[in-house]
């Protein structure tokens, strides 16, 4: 993995413009932490996989025809697709929330931060070291029970997207900056996988205990990320509101958006040739279907962005449109 942190520091950024923060507004969601939070009060999670390894409803690809039709098939896709989505939350964890959240809770924040708040950011920071744990474990016992090929993952489309937004942005803005947007948006998003994948009988009861785990510990850093946002907003210049609000709908997009080179691969995979992989990808992913369910499935990230006015900046507001997520 080559995730670019740098070891600038936010606040050695001179064209940030920090604001005395407000601290009304935050009531911590971590009272009860160690009786609550998996790393605190749970263990890893012990059994066979023997049920289904994902949610056919959360795979647009497994419903394809070619793929439902062929039984053996439709299983390795869909055990392709939850063992990227394990291997994606323990890069995610490790290479970016957490040096993030590190910076924030040792006080290397773009604006100040409350005691209350570093001491929150301190338990994100053991949550998503156990995060990474308990993903990594199963991602491992997934492997080996479908006899998957690690090679195939390559690296995530969030991953290549944030590099190639670092690139274009050098020597315009903080690289720490666009990491923490970046984490921000990462943290408030409340997926799909997190909140139905638990709920799905047709899956197997250790994958869904091991995402009910970490969608409990997830409802709480979405609600401190989400004060964070604000705070944040209003604490960077007018140049950083827009060059950084017309960034934040790529960050959707890259999370949200589906992941097409991994699933060329799959495909190729499990037997299609070039053109019909790519012909199967074209009938799954309508662009403009792709558009509407990622705006459907963004709207508590749409909305935290409305709420700190974002859309008040008329070149953030047309980046957003040009999406097709407002
Ligand atoms: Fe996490
Ligand atoms: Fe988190």
């Amino acid at each position: 993995m080559t995730a670019k942190i740098t070891t600038e520091t936010l606040v050695q950024q001179p064209s940030l413009n920090c604001d005395p923060p407000s601290i009304e507004g935050y009531v911590s969601p971590f009272a009860n932490w160690s009786q609550e939070s998996w790393i605190r009060s749970r263990s890893l999670r012990q059994g066979e996989i023997t049920g289904l390894p994902f949610s056919p409803e959360l795979m647009p690809l497994a419903a394809h025809s070619a793929i439902a039709s062929d039984q053996d098939m439709w299983l390795k896709v869909l055990a392709y697709k939850l063992f990227s989505y394990l291997r994606f939350t323990t890069l995610l964890e490790l290479n970016h929330v957490n040096p993030i959240t590190a910076d924030i809770a040792s006080g290397r924040a773009p604006c100040k931060v409350t005691t209350q708040e570093r001491q929150d950011a301190f338990r994100i920071y053991c949550d998503e070291a156990g995060h990474g744990l308990f993903t990594e474990e199963l991602a491992l016992q997934v492997q080996k029970t479908f006899d998957l090929h690690h090679s195939m993952l390559g690296r995530p489309r969030m991953e290549l997207e944030l590099e190639a937004i670092l690139e274009q942005n050098k020597g315009q803005l903080s690289e720490k900056l666009i990491q923490l947007f970046f984490v921000s948006i990462s943290e408030t998003l409340i997926t799909k996988y997190l909140t139905v994948l638990p709920h799905d009988t047709k899956v197997d009861s250790l994958v869904r205990a091991v995402v009910k785990d970490h969608a409990d510990d997830e409802a709480k850093h979405h609600l401190f990320y989400r004060h964070l946002f604000g705070r944040i907003w209003n604490s960077i210049t007018c140049y950083e509101k827009e060059e950084m609000g017309k960034i934040l709908p790529r960050f959707v997009n890259a999370f949200l958006g589906p992941d097409q080179e991994f699933e060329y691969r799959i495909l190729r995979q499990v037997g299609f040739n070039q053109a019909d992989a790519r012909g199967i990808l074209e009938e799954v992913y309508v662009p403009s279907e792709v558009a509407k369910s990622v705006k459907k499935a963004a709207v508590p990230t749409l909305k935290m962005f409305k709420d700190a006015n974002v859309f008040e900046i008329k070149a953030v507001e047309q980046s957003f449109e040009d999406y097709e997520y407002i």
